[in-house]
């Protein structure tokens, strides 16, 4: 019996057609029973007229034929069904096609099923296949060994092949959830154990589909509605946008992102409907009022409180490019995420891929459809979820002279949510006024307070020339400290790690007391890598014109060379992870007060430019 009334959950097949695609997919829908009546006699008839054996290929161009047109004319989707759920098959004509489909959203998948030939073993085909799963961001992964009856059903060569695999896939971060020999041809550990394979235990294949966690449904994941517009009526403001995820209902606590404003919803007012409703949920257009009078715009995500988007004014996108003119580094763009418009700029590009042969490119632009990784930044910050979590804020537009020329995903990998950076949650609280002046410090001083912020990779030599200048000018009677992020992170940010968010709150917990040190009239150098420019900002706009960024410059290959601490080797081994320069990122100053160039300089020519650095720009 079938259980025609769960959701399909959509997978991809990946994989050549030499390797078995279409006998795959044609045993799929004969061994759960999914062939219309008649269909394979008439394919067997067939072949026997041509005198030919049975070639599983044809079946699925007969079920080809008859596809149903999906969301998009050059999709395709095939529907088969086991006892636990039905399943659709998404799939494109051409690699073009299908990665444009799933990059910009006109189809999407929630498993994959990738094929490899036993007999060739792992070739180039199959890490670009695999190559693309990355592009995609699929969660769920099987590996199909295929062809197994042409190596003898040889646990040795499975194995062998599934390793190689295997560490080809951990390379470029995906990982299977399982990988299973099989043959297509003749039905092995397709729906039943394979006989002929006792040394394997693991699922079969439509068992370990059956096992894949399908979404949730769009009104069961945290609550996302675009607002459209805010319209007076009569006294009330209505907040009106579409829930694209989750639900609401009146008395919600809601915030509204970027601009991080909460209220409470007073009531949800539906429109064309008699009775004003208490609830809505994915899928409605609605309007809302709040308890509080707040002022919201279009382009804004209202969510719960818990679970809302995360924010940022820079992300990466995996992007299908469709301009005629390529993308290029510095090029400026208009981004539409759900209802926002803003200017967004190309930051870098990381990866290019030519869609056609599925190979990387190591170019400075991205040509006409091919797909790319690009990290963009926008001024303001904006409201984004990674594309996986939610689509309607985690997918965007670039258009170009009013044309689209590019759609792509959001991924957060690598940077903070900076909300947790701009929350205010303290209130009822006045600052006091010292009886002591800057002025007087200064004056008793001999130099001004200030926080020297040095930026840098690891290894660059900023504590080496911090601890060197805190020296210097303490030998000539000055009031210098070092925060260093070796140390501060024992004390102060004990409780801090190395991901995107704890980097961006150490560095914001820093730039604060950098701040009050530089206010008490020291002069603060401050050591650590602090990553990101938003965080410098930041730091920056604690202290003032009392800031001077010093990016202590050194290339990544020469630190890794120096390699102080031995953290670059066991970072490259996997042993530490998120480490910057090697698999988190490092944004350059874009502009920074001074340079020191530890690759040309010695310590000591560093330590004098500094020095006369100082003595120009800070002492009285
Ligand atoms: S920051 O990114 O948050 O500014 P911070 O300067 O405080 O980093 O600390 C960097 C120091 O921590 C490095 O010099 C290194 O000794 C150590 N460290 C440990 N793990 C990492 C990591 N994953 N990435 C970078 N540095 C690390």
């Amino acid at each position: 019996m079938r259980s025609a009334t769960s959701q399909a959950l959509k997978i991809v097949i990946v994989g050549h057609v030499d390797h078995g695609k279409s006998t795959l997919i044609g045993r799929l829908f004969h061994d759960t029973d999914s062939l219309p009546d008649g269909r394979m006699e008439a394919i067997e008839k067939m072949c026997e007229r041509r005198g030919m054996p049975f070639e599983w290929a044809f079946l699925m161009d007969s079920i080809q034929a008859e596809r149903d047109q999906g969301i998009t004319i050059d999709t395709t989707q095939i529907r088969f069904a086991t006892e636990r759920r039905p399943y659709v098959i998404i799939d494109a004509p051409g690699h073009i096609e299908f990665l444009k489909n799933m990059i910009t959203g006109a189809a999407s998948s929630e498993a994959a099923l990738l094929l490899i030939d036993a007999h060739e073993g792992v070739q180039e085909q199959s890490r670009r296949h695999g190559y693309l799963l990355s592009l995609l961001g699929i969660p769920q992964v099987a590996v199909l060994v295929n062809k197994m009856d042409l190596v003898d059903y040889d646990a040795a060569r499975f194995g062998a092949v599934a390793e190689t695999y295997r560490a080809y896939l951990a390379s470029i971060g995906v990982e299977a959830t399982g990988f299973i020999p099989i043959s297509a041809r003749e039905g092995d550990n397709i729906a039943t154990h394979s006989t002929k394979m006792p040394w394997y235990q693991g699922p079969t294949v439509l068992g370990m589909l059956d096992g894949f966690q399908p979404r949730p449904p769009l009104a069961d994941r945290p609550l996302r509605m675009l607002v459209q517009d805010v319209y007076k009526f009569d006294q009330r403001r209505i907040v009106a946008g579409r829930v694209e995820a989750g639900r609401l209902e009146a008395g919600d606590e809601v915030v509204f992102s970027p601009s991080n404003k909460t209220a409470r919803i007073r009531s949800i007012e539906a429109f064309a409907v008699p009775e004003t409703p208490s609830a809505a949920a994915a899928g409605e257009s609605v309007g809302v009022t709040l308890e509080t009078q707040i002022f919201v715009e279009r382009g804004e995500v209202m969510s719960h409180l818990e679970q809302a988007p995360m924010e940022t004014n820079v992300f990466k996108g995996r992007l299908f490019w469709l301009g005629r003119e390529p993308l290029t580094v510095g090029a400026q763009y208009t981004l539409k995420l759900g209802t926002l418009e803003c200017p967004v700029t190309v930051e870098r590009i990381d990866r290019v891929v030519d869609t056609e042969a599925l190979d990387r490119d190591d170019k400075e632009r991205i040509e006409r459809n091919a797909v790319g990784e690009v990290v963009l930044r926008t001024r303001r910050l904006l409201a984004v979820d990674e594309h996986h979590v939610s689509a309607a804020t985690g997918r965007f537009v670039l258009v170009h002279d009013y044309v689209p020329v590019a759609g792509g995903q959001i991924s957060m990998a690598g940077y903070p949510d900076q909300r947790n950076l701009v929350t205010v949650r303290s209130t009822n609280i006045t600052a006091v006024g010292h009886g002591v002046t800057l002025d007087a410090r200064t004056a008793r001083n001999g130099h001004q307070g200030a926080v020297l912020w040095f930026t840098g990779l690891s290894g660059a030599g900023k504590s080496t020339l911090a601890l060197a200048l805190e020296a210097e000018l303490f030998a000539r009677g000055y009031q210098v400290y070092v925060l260093d992020g070796d140390n501060v992170r024992g004390g102060l940010n004990a409780n801090l790690g190395f991901s995107p968010d704890d980097r961006a709150e150490n560095i914001r917990r820093v730039g604060e007391v950098a701040n009050l040190f530089a206010d008490a009239g020291f002069i603060v150098i401050s050591s650590f890598i602090s990553p990101y420019r938003s965080d410098r900002q930041r730091a920056r706009a604690a202290a003032g014109e009392r800031f001077h960024e010093i990016y202590v410059k050194a290339p990544l290959e020469i630190c890794e060379e120096r390699d102080p601490k031995g953290l670059y080797k066991r970072a490259r081994t996997g042993e530490i992870r998120d480490f910057t320069g090697v698999s988190a990122p490092y944004e350059v100053p874009e502009d920074p007060q001074f340079v020191v160039d530890t690759a040309a300089l010695s310590v000591e020519d560093g330590l004098a430019e500094l020095l006369a650095y100082v003595k120009q720009r800070l002492l009285t």
